[in-house]
């Protein structure tokens, strides 16, 4: 991945989407080049979700990378099931990894993509000394754990300063925010260093999807200027 790269993706995540038919409530946004699919364990976070089987079903039905952010303890008890589901990108929380060096690695080997997400709390001096081994830092811009949750302006000095670690670093990696992205916040993630955006409620609790993709799209490249 390419961190210079100034390709905006607006990641739709399937947290807000119906569940009952999820295949047909992603069709709207086919256009948006990942999807994001939050899975959740009532441990790490206080809410449960998904697992591996539908990740599996996302990837008989579409083609898009499958970006897969775990909100679980002890991740690399299940980096091989997401890999076989089909899952492009596994991000797992460096809260839950005391060793993250050898997660990162096993995500890798596993063929994926390794993202590494920090909660609003965490310092990003965590990363220092796993940055260049990074396909993807996520930054949560709203605790984990539920879509609709307001936005924590206080974030955007971080995504500055994760940026610039990124840079100094000469690491390789995309920038990625998830919590509160909307067509107000998300210019501003944009000129912070963010690069990809996730956006769930916003997208999907849209009264047209596809538009909302669009809407939030065009306020994000406008950052870009
Ligand atoms: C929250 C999840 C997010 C969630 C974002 O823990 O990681 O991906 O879907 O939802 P919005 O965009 O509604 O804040
Ligand atoms: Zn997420």
């Amino acid at each position: 991945m390419n961190s210079t790269a100034t390709d905006i993706i607006v990641a739709p995540s399937i947290l807000s989407a119906d569940f009952a038919a999820l295949a047909e409530s992603i069709k709207p946004v086919a256009d948006a080049p990942w999807l994001h699919v939050d899975v959740m364990d009532g441990s790490f976070v206080p809410n449960i979700t998904i697992g591996p089987p539908v990740v599996a079903a996302l990837h008989k039905v579409t083609s898009q990378v499958l970006d897969v952010h775990l909100m679980i303890v002890e991740p690399e008890r299940y980096i091989d099931a997401f890999a076989a589901a089909g899952a492009d990108v596994l991000t797992v929380h460096a809260e839950a990894c005391p060793h993250l060096h050898r997660v990162v690695q096993q995500i890798k080997a596993a063929g994926m993509q390794a993202g590494v997400s920090l909660n609003p709390s965490t310092p990003p001096d965590v990363l220092e000394w796993v940055i260049n081994d990074l396909d993807l830092v996520l930054i949560m811009t709203v605790n984990p754990g539920f879509g609709g949750q307001k936005f924590i302006a206080s974030m955007l000095p971080k995504v500055e300063r994760v940026r610039r670690m990124i840079e100094a670093a000469h690491a390789d990696c995309l920038l990625e925010v998830d919590g509160g992205v909307d067509i107000n916040t998300a210019a501003p993630l944009v000129r912070a260093g963010a690069r990809v955006l996730v956006a769930g409620s916003a997208v999907f609790g849209a009264p047209a999807p596809a538009q909302a993709l669009k809407a939030i799209a065009k306020a994000a490249r406008a950052g870009l200027t």
